[in-house]
């Protein structure tokens, strides 16, 4: 693997410069608790969340992987974390988020030093600096990374932002797959606006990842949710199916006393040109 410290000889200000009134750099451990309320929290249904914990793990377990920018004022503006993956490049091999991510879910099972690929796991960006371009400023300094720790690719498993909302427009039935390759008339690029981003940044895509996240609560937990989060949005689609415009749907396991939830994400893979 090649030195990595060229990364990190990109100065700040080098950095502010490009970027205006922000910098960006890799978070520090210490920052799990300030990253998860100004970025992780706001952005995430809670049974999908990463933790404090999770999230200053991460910036242990493989530091060079998870990007944030602040402002002048040390305001967090957006984030980005990654996991570092060997893949063979055949598609048919290519995991699932959970996979990626490991139990726990701060890449301590998962990173693999010998990798050869960087994995885009979440990016958030904090809700007033939404439609400004974050990502594609992560995804700049991310080929920066990968380029310096001498990756073959940069890869993500990512969930379109629009598909819950798209799912409740279709009457609950709209193919997962077919959705993420839908194009916009006159632009050309996809209808989902997280993919769109990404296609600005190159995205080509790859595979639908079926069973990206999988989330198993008891019945009571699942109550709790439904009565916390987003009360007025959920749905019983069909017998024992709940959605609640997030990308994936509950199913109700009565007989077991349990609720499981699943999330499709889409492969795709960034050029590190
Ligand atoms: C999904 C998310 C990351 C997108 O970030 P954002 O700040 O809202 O959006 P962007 O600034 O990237 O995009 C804003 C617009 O600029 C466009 N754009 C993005 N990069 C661009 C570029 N380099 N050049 C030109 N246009 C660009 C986008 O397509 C979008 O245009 P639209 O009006 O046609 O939709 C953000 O909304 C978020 O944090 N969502 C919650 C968490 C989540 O779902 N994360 C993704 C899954 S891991």
């Amino acid at each position: 693997m090649k030195d990595t410290t060229k990364i990190y000889s990109i100065s700040a200000s080098e950095h502010t410069a490009a970027m205006k009134e922000f910098v960006i750099g890799s978070w520090q451990p210490v920052e799990g608790e300030a990253i998860y309320v100004a970025l992780e929290h706001p952005n995430w249904a809670p049974w999908l969340e990463a933790s404090a914990a999770t999230l200053a793990g991460r910036a242990r377990v493989f530091p060079h992987g998870q990007l944030v920018i602040k402002d002048l004022a040390g305001q967090y503006a957006a984030s980005l974390s990654m996991n570092q993956i060997l893949w063979d490049g055949q598609i048919a091999h290519l995991p699932s988020w959970d996979a990626v991510a490991g139990d726990p879910t701060d890449y301590s099972k998962t990173h693999n030093v010998m990798g050869n690929a960087l994995v885009m796991m979440s990016v958030n960006v904090a809700p007033a600096c939404k439609g400004k371009h974050m990502p594609t400023n992560l995804i700049a300094y991310a080929k920066v990374v990968a380029n310096g720790l001498g990756m073959e690719h940069l890869l993500g498993s990512f969930r379109p932002s629009g598909f819950g909302q798209a799912k409740k427009a279709h009457g609950h039935d709209l193919n997962f797959g077919a959705y993420c390759w839908s194009k916009q008339e006159g632009t050309g690029k996809p209808i989902d606006p997280w993919l769109r981003s990404l296609a600005w940044n190159g995205l080509e895509l790859l595979a639908v990842d079926p069973a990206a996240m999988t989330v198993k609560v008891s019945i009571g937990e699942f109550e709790e949710y439904k009565a916390q989060y987003k009360p007025d949005a959920w749905i019983e689609v069909a017998e024992g199916k709940w959605e609640c415009e997030e990308v994936g749907t509950w199913n109700i396991d009565s007989n077991n006393g349990i609720a499981v939830y699943v999330e499709s994400n889409v492969w795709g893979k960034i050029p590190l040109y």
